[in-house]
């Protein structure tokens, strides 16, 4: 099957650091079809072979291993070409029309890399230079609009000239291996199901931590902020994955009908909880990794007086019978204390105690997504280590016994090997395949975007700003004290 893949964006930071990447080892291990073109298309005036020359000088920010040779290189860029296009310009669409007539392809993927506001003309255009065919598809990357209103009008206009299912809306946490494992530990295992509900979870936890401030993205992020970056999509796209109902198939719009009930049930915001359970942060110098880092606000593209979050963590519930009352919590920050993503299961106690169980201790799931992929069930066992301790205790029988955590720790990365494929990457070969299970339909976006609008309208009317906290913590402290509000704490608080 051949295919054109069109990157608009072309010479823009998700080209460079995600999807070229992602395409070579695609290539490199022979997954991407024969046949195939890769096209950069961006306003910069460059020549095929220019194109070539940067794309291989950028891989030297790529990690060694995933670094392709000279010779590797040499055939990876045959794949390669440019074309220089206003997107705004509707006079440069029959130079697009042009390119893609070079080549006949059974497949053609448009890749929208760029800023969201040229979403509606790129379609106007699209269609009147007739390049929306049944062999187009078309990928949005998020977040996609500022708002609710913002994102109807860009998906009407995409809607007004693709079908839904030539629409690949871009979620790339969904097409991490350890997402998947998620959806094979709830839906390939009987184990879990029986407690996957509030009589026997006391909490959720989702975090996803960052070490990195917005780099050389200021003046996208300034504009944005964590909850429209992180909290809209990713981590509500994790949080539908851990509470779904099992799907009646593992088809895109079965998978994707669970997700938006669970979006539907989130608990509507009122002036209380938005005051008691949304906490916003933006960081202020500090340190990472023993190097001190400079604040937010010092960060090129972001305005000095900036009010922009680059942390929130709030708490939610999901009105429905198998969760009432079991309260989720969501977190997520730039510069903070280290990067990981993971996803906790609390677990209530047991109901009678017959042991001594240290204070509040009880079971726990951990989903590790990253940088460690894996899982972690944390139990309580009898802990004396040594013959002559136990039987010298008072309590060598079973009464009085003191119990202690043990955990038992599956990593994939060691189970499966490293060698696995990325989340770019199999999201891009979906889209090639024409599979949309790992895509979000258009009503999920619209009801996360109908839920955090309301916290976006209450940080509007609130003069005060996020609160600031120190490069290189876990936020500022109101995090731990919403948390602490229910008797919880988080991970490393515990
Ligand atoms: C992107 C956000 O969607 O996800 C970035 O725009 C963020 O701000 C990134 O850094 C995090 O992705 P990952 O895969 O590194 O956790």
């Amino acid at each position: 099957m051949s295919f054109d893949l069109i990157l608009f964006g072309g010479t823009g930071d998700l080209v460079w650091r995600k999807l070229l990447p992602a395409l070579f080892q695609a290539f490199r291990h022979g997954s991407l079809p024969e046949g195939g073109r890769i096209v950069g298309v961006a306003r910069d005036d460059l020549s095929d072979a220019q194109y070539r020359a940067l794309i291989k000088s950028r891989f030297d920010d790529v990690e060694l291993a995933k670094r392709p040779s000279d010779e590797e290189f040499s055939r990876f860029s045959d794949l390669l070409f440019y074309l220089r296009m206003d997107l705004s310009s509707p006079a440069d669409y029959p130079r697009l029309a042009a390119k893609l007539q070079e080549h006949s392809a059974d497949t053609v993927v448009m890749y929208l890399a760029t800023a969201p506001g040229l979403f509606t003309t790129f379609c106007e255009q699209i269609a009147v230079a007739g390049l929306n065919g049944p062999q187009m598809r078309v990928v949005l990357e998020k977040p996609l609009g500022q708002d609710l209103a913002s994102n109807r009008a860009i998906n009407e206009s995409v809607r007004r000239v693709f079908s839904e299912r030539q629409i690949f809306r871009i979620d790339h946490y969904l097409g991490k291996p350890s997402v998947q494992n998620l959806f094979a530990l709830r839906f390939g295992n009987a184990l879990f199901e029986p407690i996957w509900r509030r009589e026997n979870i006391a909490n959720i936890q989702i975090t996803i931590a960052e070490e990195l401030g917005v780099e050389k993205r200021g003046t996208f992020y300034d504009s944005t902020g964590a909850l429209r970056d992180m909290v809209q999509n990713h981590a509500l796209q994790l949080l539908c994955a851990i509470a779904m109902e099992p799907p009646i198939n593992a088809h895109a719009d079965a998978i994707r009908d669970e997700k938006l009930k669970v979006l539907r049930s989130l608990k509507a915001w009122t002036p209380e909880t938005l005051r008691q359970h949304v906490v916003r942060g933006q960081y202020g110098s500090g340190t990472i990794d023993g190097a001190p880092v400079a604040a937010y606000r010092q960060e090129a593209g972001v305005g000095q007086g900036s009010h922009t979050e680059t942390f929130v963590a709030l708490r939610t519930e999901i009105a429905s019978w198998r969760w009432a009352g079991v309260p989720f919590y969501i977190r997520t920050g730039k510069r903070l204390s280290g990067r990981c993503a993971y996803i906790e299961v609390n677990f209530r106690p047991a109901p009678h105690a017959i042991f001594n169980t240290p204070n509040g201790a009880a079971n726990r799931l951990v989903i590790h997504l990253q940088p460690k992929d894996g899982l972690e069930l944390h139990l309580l066992a009898q802990g004396q280590q040594n013959r002559r301790d136990a039987l010298a205790s008072p309590a060598s029988s079973l009464a009085g016994q003191t119990l202690a955590p043990v955990q038992l720790d599956l990593d994939f990365d060691k189970r499966f090997g490293t060698e696995r494929v990325g989340a770019y990457e199999r999201l891009l070969l979906d889209v090639i395949d024409g599979r949309l299970n790992l895509f979000v339909r258009s009503d999920e976006q619209e009801e996360a975007w109908r839920w955090v609008e309301p916290i976006m309208n209450s940080w509007k009317a609130d003069a005060e700003g996020p609160r600031p906290y120190a490069a290189g913590t876990w936020g500022p402290s109101a995090s731990s004290a919403m948390i602490a509000r229910d008797g919880y704490c988080w991970t490393e608080e515990c």
